[in-house]
């Protein structure tokens, strides 16, 4: 199968409110193939929301964690893997993301902040101006989802179905 070499078929990143989860899931059905998120395998481990773990540990604990999770996923190789969205900000982690096939999605501003809206467990947009935040957070990062890229496919103003169809024909 696709993931035989003991890679993940894809590897999905992007910002919050990109649709990583939502789209790898559908993508993961879409070609018959698992799907695994590092938030939820961090979760899993230190069993608490992530959201904690930032308030608790600080963030710097939550992104040693992230790279060490993120590099254990990228070795065991399943299909549709997505990562958290700032994981990429560890110079490591584009290392080793230079091996792999990735789909980064994009989302403008606001859309990102409706999808966002829907979830109250995004630590880094829980401050006083989550919108002024978030649109720092794009532009600080998208010229990295664009660097660790294969493939790039925004997400705005399209429903998943249309997202899924458009990345199954740029993959
Ligand atoms: C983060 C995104 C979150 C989660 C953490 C930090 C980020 O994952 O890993 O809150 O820095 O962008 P999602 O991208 O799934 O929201």
């Amino acid at each position: 199968g696709p993931d035989a070499d003991g890679r993940p078929f894809v590897v999905v990143v992007g910002p919050p409110g990109s649709g990583k989860s939502t789209i790898g899931k559908l993508l993961a059905r879409r070609l018959d193939l698992v799907f695994a998120d590092t938030d939820a395998v961090i979760v899993e481990r230190i069993g608490r929301p992530i959201a904690d773990m930032f308030t608790t540990d600080g963030e710097d604990a939550f992104r040693a964690l992230e790279r060490e999770v993120v590099a254990e996923q990228l070795r065991a190789g399943h299909g549709v893997l997505a990562l958290g969205g700032g994981s990429v900000l560890a110079p490591d982690t584009r290392e080793l993301l230079r091996e792999h096939r990735v789909l980064a999605l994009d989302v403008n501003l606001s859309d990102g902040m409706r999808r966002t809206g829907m979830s109250t467990a995004r630590p880094l947009l829980a401050g006083v101006n989550p919108r002024a935040t978030f649109r720092t957070l794009l532009e600080a990062r998208a010229a990295i989802y664009r660097e660790v890229a294969t493939v790039q496919v925004d997400t705005s103003r399209r429903s998943p179905n249309q997202v899924v169809a458009a990345v199954l024909a740029a993959l």
